[in-house]
């Protein structure tokens, strides 16, 4: 069992730079949040050439596209920056169209041939990206309403950022159930005594749209977490 978030960081780190190692041209979806930034900062330790891997980016605000709270802008700064990646696809948010600007990301990520590995972060209610309950598992590449428990984790990092404080906006798109549970390779990563029974019921409960993650039981699944989840001691 690993001790923290850090050894957590260390183990999650040394498989993605495996992953790459053995497919230099990977399609890597990117989740952004508290949880995985350890890791990102883990890998860049470990130099891996990420040259010819994609970065996806998994979820977004509908903000202005200038806003450096755009969680593309996050992903830039804690992924694709330091670990050297050339290749982003992210939501075109110039588009005023949120339903083609959602047909469009999940168009682009098909014709490069869907994902390789997903890294994703799992929400306070079992969201995956911002598959908020209820999601099936077809469930497309749309726009969102955030739900009161992920804005209420949201929130924290939001208001946080020193770019004034405000509510986090409820308005989101997010890569759909569909895409995300056919990846190749999903790294679930969970840190936090917090966390604990809502991972607990997502690998226990039978799949149901009310628990988006609990999809992940059908899937090619790595989970990597913290005693604080499991409770473990040993
Ligand atoms: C963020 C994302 C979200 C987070 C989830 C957990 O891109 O996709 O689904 O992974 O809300 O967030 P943290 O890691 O902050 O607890």
């Amino acid at each position: 069992m690993l001790q923290d978030a850090a050894a957590v960081a260390e183990e999650a780190a040394a498989l993605i730079a495996r992953y790459v190692k053995t497919k230099p041209d990977a399609r890597v979806l990117v989740a952004t949040g508290n949880t995985p930034m350890p890791t990102y900062e883990a890998l860049a330790q470990l130099k891996p050439d990420m040259s010819d891997t994609w970065a996806v980016q998994l979820d977004e605000y509908l903000i202005p596209e200038d806003d450096p709270r755009r969680l593309c802008a996050w992903m830039a700064r804690a992924y694709v920056t330091p670990l050297g990646v050339t290749q982003v696809l992210g939501f075109d948010l110039s588009l005023s169209d949120t339903q083609r600007m959602c047909r469009l990301h999940a168009d682009k990520i098909g014709t490069l041939g869907g994902v390789d590995l997903a890294i994703l972060g799992l929400g306070p209610n079992g969201h995956l990206g911002f598959n908020e309950p209820p999601s099936g598992s077809n469930a497309p590449t749309r726009a969102v309403t955030l739900s009161q428990a992920s804005l209420a984790s949201n929130a924290a990092y939001w208001s946080a950022a020193p770019h004034g404080a405000r509510a986090a906006p409820r308005s989101a798109v997010t890569v759909g159930m569909d895409i995300i549970l056919r990846a190749d390779t999903i790294l679930l990563l969970v840190t936090g005594r917090h966390k604990r029974d809502i991972l607990a019921r997502t690998l226990s409960e039978t799949p149901n749209p009310g628990l988006p993650s609990s999809y992940l039981q059908g899937t090619n699944l790595v989970v990597i977490t913290d005693q604080d989840v499991t409770g473990s001691t040993a």
